[in-house]
């Protein structure tokens, strides 16, 4: 099986939580592990990548709610038309998806009454927008909440690596459970 991995993350040297998930997943899996922030613009690459591809596990860290720019970026120069949508249908129709996301705020921020105002399930009927509309099949989204290590906002490294070690594991889980 095929498992291909897109990053999100707009610069891994300044990482702690997306850098170690994704250290983890090279030692521990055989999984392919692609950068949106060095995609060159060779589009048909990136396509014939996400074709070859049996699962993909779309990962990367909430920033301001949403994907990066760097993912949305890859997005808006690889879905295009005729591949990712259009009257001809979707070349990614069915595709399974796996969202793995790294969180810096509480679960609880994420409520109507909280600093991040509405559930996280709500902004993501916007960022996954692109992916409903080439038809891929979203598995699950994974999420982890608390992952800051910047110890002027209060963060934690110790933390936040121990929190990367069980999300790697549990991102394991769910694509093993899908692709036994
Ligand atoms: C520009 C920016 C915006 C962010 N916005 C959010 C946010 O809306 N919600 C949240 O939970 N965390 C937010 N964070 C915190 C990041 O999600 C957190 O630092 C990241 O997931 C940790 O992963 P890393 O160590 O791999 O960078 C933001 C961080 C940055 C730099």
């Amino acid at each position: 099986m095929n498992v291909l991995v897109i990053n999100g993350h707009p610069n891994l040297a300044n990482s702690f939580a997306n850098a170690e998930i994704l250290k983890l997943l090279a030692q521990q899996t055989e999984w392919q592990i692609a950068h949106a922030a060095d995609f060159s613009g060779d589009i048909a690459t990136e396509q014939q990548r996400l074709l070859a591809a049996d699962l993909i596990v779309v990962q990367f860290p909430l920033y301001w709610s949403t994907f990066p720019s760097v993912m949305k970026e890859w997005i808006d120069q690889v879905f295009t038309y005729g591949f990712a949508f259009g009257p001809e249908g979707s070349q990614l129709k069915g595709k399974k998806l796996l969202f793995s996301i790294t969180a810096g705020a509480t679960a609880a921020s994420y409520s109507e009454s909280g600093f991040n105002f509405m559930p996280l399930e709500n902004y993501q009927r916007s960022f996954e927008h692109a992916f409903k509309a080439a038809e891929m099949e979203i598995l699950d989204t994974v999420v982890t909440f608390e992952m800051n290590a910047i110890p002027e906002e209060g963060g934690d490294v110790v933390k936040t690596l121990a929190l990367a070690q069980e999300h790697t594991q549990q991102i394991i889980n769910v694509v093993n459970a899908h692709i036994g």
